[in-house]
């Protein structure tokens, strides 16, 4: 995407900020929605797939502080790995829904009507890796394609379907840092590849239009962005992982049809610059230093010791940081990022109804 298509977004952004922090909102009952969503990916886009286990750093996501921002959940985790909504979430929005589809772990077929929620179904789940790290995206596209086999979804609700591929590239954590730039150029090429190929076999059951995330930059995550400076600067290294991935991907994806490539990496770049540009003027003034972290490099948010001690450190306003934990945005840095998509993905999906997906 151009920059000038981002800085007319940017009067958009700003409305963003405007109201309080409730993040779910109802819609008139009388707005139609036409697409059903299906998603796919990792923690981008899980809204409650990945098991309660026992609190772990795998399940934290069932367990305060996620959803402290969700008034309309009573500010309680929902298995996302926010405080409040994910990336799919605004996905749905853009469509006209509420939220995300229920996810697929909800999912109870009944002997007599096993159909699936009309809105679709989510199958992204937090752990997933596309090539490298298990359980791998392609096992959800599984799941997807045995719910058409055994009727649960049929034709028609593929009729007028989008589906979101969202990776966050944990892929990438296999590889050392003495690794060669040849050696992280063909190992994206594998990742990509292999998401080319479920792009392909959504469209062969008949998934109309898939929209594809492009990879966040790595190196600026809190993760890996503390490790070098106290969360001031990326890490160059880590961002050319997610060139390589990106060149890569663009490249597969570029001859096919119906498929809208979304540079989450633009959008994540441009909202995360400090001082000046969208974040200067904007509110995410803490850079990569996330909401929730860990009180030491040993404990995570939403972890408690024995006596029942949170061990992280939890802000207050969520609303002004773009990242919520060591990896994962805010509510409110997903909703600015898919606001700077609305449009282009209303164009890529023939809507006109601009549905506020924001409060
Ligand atoms: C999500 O992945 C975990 C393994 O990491 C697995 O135990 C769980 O069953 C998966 N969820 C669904 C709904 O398939
Ligand atoms: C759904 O219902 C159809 C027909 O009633 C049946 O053939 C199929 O096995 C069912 N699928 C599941 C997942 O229960």
């Amino acid at each position: 995407m151009t920059k000038p298509l981002v800085a007319g977004c940017l009067i958009l952004v700003l409305l963003l900020n405007v109201g309080d922090v409730e993040c779910r909102h109802r819609r008139d009952e009388d707005e139609d929605p036409v697409y059903k969503l299906f998603v796919f990916g990792d923690g981008a886009a899980d809204n409650g797939n990945y098991p309660n286990a026992g609190l772990n750093q795998g399940s934290r996501a069932w367990y305060a502080p996620y959803g402290m921002s969700d008034d309309d959940n009573g500010n309680r985790p929902s298995g996302r790995l926010s405080d409040c909504l994910v990336q799919s979430d605004y996905l749905a929005r853009i469509l006209g829904y509420h939220e995300s589809p229920p996810p697929y772990a909800a999912y109870r077929p009944r002997r007599r009507n096993n159909r699936t929620d009309q809105a679709g179904m989510n199958f992204a789940n937090a752990s997933a890796g596309v090539w490298y790290v298990g359980p791998k995206v392609s096992e959800q596209v599984d799941q997807f394609r045995s719910l058409i086999n055994d009727g649960a979804i049929t034709k028609q609700d593929l009729d007028n379907s989008v589906a979101l591929i969202a990776v966050t590239g944990r892929d990438y954590s296999e590889i050392v840092d003495s690794a060669s730039d040849g050696y992280v150029a063909s190992f994206a090429d594998v990742v990509t590849k292999e998401v080319a190929r479920m792009v392909a076999q959504l469209q062969e059951v008949g998934v109309g239009k898939v929209v594809v995330n492009s990879l966040p930059p790595l190196g600026c995550t809190p993760w890996t962005a503390s490790r070098f400076s106290d969360y001031d600067h990326c890490d160059a290294r880590a961002n050319s992982y997610s060139d390589a991935h990106n060149r890569a991907l663009a490249d597969k994806l570029r001859d096919m049809d119906d498929v809208m490539l979304l540079d989450v990496n633009m959008a994540f770049t441009e909202l995360l610059k400090p001082g000046s540009g969208m974040s200067g003027s904007f509110k995410f003034s803490h850079g990569s230093r996330p909401c929730c972290e860990g009180k030491d490099k040993d404990s995570y948010c939403g972890q408690y010791d024995d006596g029942r001690r949170p061990r992280f450190d939890v802000c207050s306003n969520p609303d002004e940081y773009f990242f919520w934990d060591f990896i994962h945005p805010t509510d409110a840095g997903w909703a600015a990022v898919m606001q700077l998509f609305q449009r282009p993905i209303m164009r890529f999906l023939d809507i006109s109804k601009f549905n506020n997906i924001v409060d």
